[in-house]
């Protein structure tokens, strides 16, 4: 039997319209554009308003464009996995609810959460499943709502974390094309640098917690940063090494989008030049597992069939990784 490869057939994206500017987290906490557009490089980013909306809102807006994009039909799903740190409720998953909200019915769907590295877990999750034959067609889905767990009286984090989703439609293909390989990581030894400590069933909500703001990201941002460029560039090197690519043979970089000094360091690591990575961390800031489906969904129209992509990611747990992906379609008339 041929070799199975699995393949991006087609990418959605969604971002909520709510706009926060610097200027508007300048009136909510000690700090300046000046300063966050130095440190971390972010000018706005969006955040989803409205009663009773959640991840999985965002998320159905994503896969309906890939509905409206491709000519997959709903009921043609085989599997849904939706990637997040911020599903809209304990139980049902996320990824439940936006398959019945978009009828694919023949699914089987359910959650996984690898916080800003979800994108790249569920991929190497997908590939799998691909591989071994046994499903077709495979909605991945990977976003967060982060703004429902930022504490917007702490300068060092709220100016960073936003909201948006990308989904990506995964296919077989015997054509040498796809998922060509990943190194993942997890180590949570990183937990006491970056977590959000309570909510979850080690420490259930109680009155004095949510005073003193344990329901939203604790980050201690000097280590973070650090580990981040370290681990990015060492798995993204080592991928390349094993695959035997050069910076030459890279197309696009698709780096997790939380400070573009990281994008930067990362880049200069590999030697890459900055018109060869994928920046939109400026306009949409750090949406965790939503950043490099959103990017995908940003530079679709630029990706040629054949292209050669490293995506890397660092993110809670710690977990963190890279994948070589060689692209599988050029642009389509939608
Ligand atoms: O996506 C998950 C992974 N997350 C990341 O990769 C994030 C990694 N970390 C970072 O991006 C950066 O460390 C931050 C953006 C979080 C912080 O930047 P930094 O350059 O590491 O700043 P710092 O924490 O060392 O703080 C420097 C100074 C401090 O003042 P003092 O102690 O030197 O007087 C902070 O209090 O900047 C101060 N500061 C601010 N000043 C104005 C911190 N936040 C702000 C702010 N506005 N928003």
């Amino acid at each position: 039997m041929e070799e199975l490869n699995a393949v991006i057939t087609c990418v959605g994206g969604y971002v909520p319209d709510y706009v926060l500017t610097n200027e508007e987290i300048s009136e909510l906490v000690d700090t300046t554009d000046e300063w966050i557009m130095t440190r971390i490089g972010i000018k706005e980013r969006r955040i989803l308003k409205g009663e009773g909306l959640g991840t999985s809102f965002m998320g159905t807006k994503a896969v309906e464009e890939i509905f409206r994009k491709s000519d997959v039909k709903p009921e043609e799903i085989d599997l849904v996995i939706c990637a997040t740190t911020t599903p809209d409720y304990s139980f049902p998953s996320t990824a439940a609810l936006i398959a019945h909200n978009l009828g694919m019915k023949n699914a089987f769907a359910f959650d996984m959460e690898a916080a800003c590295s979800g994108f790249l877990y569920g991929l190497e999750t997908a590939n799998a499943f691909i591989k071994a034959g046994r499903y077709k067609k495979i909605i991945l889905v990977s976003g967060d709502k982060l703004s429902s767990v930022t504490n917007y009286t702490d300068r060092t984090t709220c100016p960073i974390f936003a909201d948006g989703a990308g989904a990506v439609l995964i296919e077989p293909t015997t054509e040498k094309v796809g998922v060509m390989d990943s190194q993942l990581y997890t180590d949570a030894s990183g937990f006491k640098h970056l977590h959000v400590w309570g909510g979850g069933s080690a420490n259930p909500l109680t009155h004095e917690d949510l005073d003193n703001h344990r329901y939203t990201i604790y980050q201690e941002g000097k280590v973070v940063f650090k580990v981040a460029v370290t681990n990015m560039a060492d798995s993204s090197e080592l991928v390349m090494n094993r695959n035997g690519l050069s910076k030459e043979d890279i197309n696009w970089i698709v780096p997790h989008q939380a400070n573009i000094r990281i994008i930067d360091a990362v880049a200069n690591r590999m030697g890459v030049d900055r018109e060869k990575v994928m920046i939109n961390i400026q306009r949409l800031g750090n949406t965790s597992a939503g950043t490099i489906p959103l990017c995908l969904w940003e530079w679709e129209d630029k990706l040629k069939k054949g292209d050669n992509l490293i995506l890397t990611t660092f993110g809670g747990g710690f977990t963190w990784g890279a994948t070589y992906l060689k692209w599988g379609y050029d642009k389509k008339e939608n």
